[in-house]
Parts: C-alpha cells; sequence; structure tokens
C-alpha cells in the first residue's frame, strides 16, 4: 500500500467500525494509532476510582489534572496505562461507558487531553510520519488541518448490532434494546454538549458504513488516503 504521510483524522459516534478500521488502516500503511476514546475512558475510571460526583466539574477537573494516563499507539497493540497499570479492559466495563460522556462534557478534562493528544500527534508524525486518530473532534478541534478527515456513519441499528456483538465477545452480557438505547443515549449527550460536540468538520468526507463491513470500510479508507495523495 505504501506509508501513510500526515494525519487521518477519523471521527463519528460508537458503533460505525471506527475503531477497527482506524487500527486496520494504520497498520495497513505503517503508521501509528491514537485512540482518543480510551484517554476519555482512561479519565472517566480515575474519577470513578476517586469516588467524585460525576455533575462536580471542578473536581472531575482536579482528577483528570493528577491522573497520569500513558496512550499507546501501536496499531497491533493499543495499550492505556492509568497511573501505572493497564487499564485496557477495565475502560471497557460498563461503568466507565455510562460515566464517560459526562466527563469528557467538562471543558478542563478536554483541555487536559487535547493538549496531550497535540503532543502525542507531534511525537509519532516525527517517528513514524503518519498517524491515524480516531475520535469525537479530532477534524474540529484535536487536528482541524489534518490532510485528511473522515466522518464514519451508520444507521443507529447497524452501529446497536456491532456493538452488541463486540459486548458479547468480551464476554459482557447486554440485550440489543439496552445496547441500542446506550448508543442513542450517548449520541445525544456528546452531539450536544458545549465544548467540541460530536459533529463532522466542514471539509469532512462522511462515509456511512451502515451497510460495509470491516473489509468494504477499510477498502474505502484506503481509496481515501490515496485518492488524497498521503501515500509515500
Ligand atoms: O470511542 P469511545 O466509545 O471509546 O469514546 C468514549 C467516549 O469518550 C465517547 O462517548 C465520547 C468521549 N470522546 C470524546 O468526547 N472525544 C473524543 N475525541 C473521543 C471520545
Amino acid at each position: 500500500h505504501g506509508e501513510l504521510r500526515g494525519v487521518v483524522a477519523l471521527d463519528g459516534p460508537s458503533g460505525t467500525g471506527k475503531s477497527s478500521a482506524a487500527r486496520r488502516l494504520a497498520a495497513a500503511l505503517g503508521a501509528r494509532y491514537l485512540d482518543t476514546g480510551a484517554m476519555y475512558r482512561a479519565v472517566t475510571l480515575a474519577v470513578l476510582r476517586a469516588g467524585v460526583d460525576l455533575a462536580d466539574a471542578a473536581k472531575v477537573a482536579d482528577v483528570a489534572a493528577a491522573a497520569l494516563v500513558v496512550q499507546g499507539t501501536d496499531p497491533d497493540r493499543s495499550t492505556t496505562v492509568l497511573d501505572g497499570a493497564d487499564v485496557g479492559a477495565e475502560i471497557r466495563g460498563p461503568e466507565v461507558t455510562l460515566a464517560v460522556s459526562p466527563v469528557s462534557a467538562v471543558p478542563a478534562v478536554r483541555e487536559l487531553l487535547v493538549a496531550e493528544q497535540r503532543r502525542i500527534i507531534a511525537r509519532a508524525l516525527d517517528e513514524a510520519g503518519g498517524i491515524v486518530v480516531e475520535g469525537r473532534d479530532i477534524g474540529t478541534a484535536v487536528v482541524p488541518d489534518a490532510p485528511l478527515k473522515v466522518y464514519l456513519t451508520a444507521d443507529a441499528e447497524a452501529r446497536a448490532q456491532r456493538r452488541a456483538k463486540q459486548d458479547s465477545a468480551s464476554g459482557r452480557e447486554s440485550t440489543l434494546d439496552a445496547t441500542l438505547a446506550d448508543v442513542q443515549r450517548r449520541d445525544a449527550y456528546d452531539s450536544s454538549r458545549a465544548v467540541s460536540p460530536l459533529r463532522a468538520a466542514d471539509d469532512a468526507v462522511v462515509l456511512d458504513t451502515t451497510s460495509l463491513d470491516l473489509p468494504g470500510t477499510l477498502a474505502a479508507l484506503l481509496d481515501l488516503v490515496d485518492d488524497h495523495g498521503l501515500l509515500a
């Protein structure tokens, strides 16, 4: 395929196949991969462990400032370390998933993590030349000058089905109804927050994955990368 040069910003709601596609894209192009959602999840885990009221933005911000989150950028092994311990499994659990939207809506939390994300991206560009960054606000706020921004969408039902599959693959029980409700609740929350809400950048390419499987999504992304002249 060649090697990726520059940043690919991949945004969209959960269940669009974003994470799998981003990881595969980075691996296929010899690039780094940054999962920004994992960073918000790790800070959320710190907040839950501290027993802080989620509605107390000042306290949430204090915990976020004290937490040491180290997010790896290897697409074959994306790791999340909180205060020295690997929390990759724990941050996917239902407690964190339920609390992550309010925590990530706190402006001070976003400021901290966006600054860290920009440092990670700069380092990755230095070392590897290219990085695929996935999240909600990558094209609109974290890297507004990214040479390729893709916004993934899919019908809510399709997204709930993917999410339910992931849950059962990782041994968590869930029903489709509950998962659909969770997906819709989180979309509504993430899209309506005041700071950097979930939305497509004006210059993003919108890719609907409702009827695409992972290889199909990956192929579409590879075409876009090539079309944008980002292959060396
Ligand atoms: O991608 P994910 O499901 O792991 O993300 C978890 C939450 O983190 C998501 O509901 C909103 C928040 N998030 C965010 O606000 N900004 C990002 N760039 C990434 C995630």
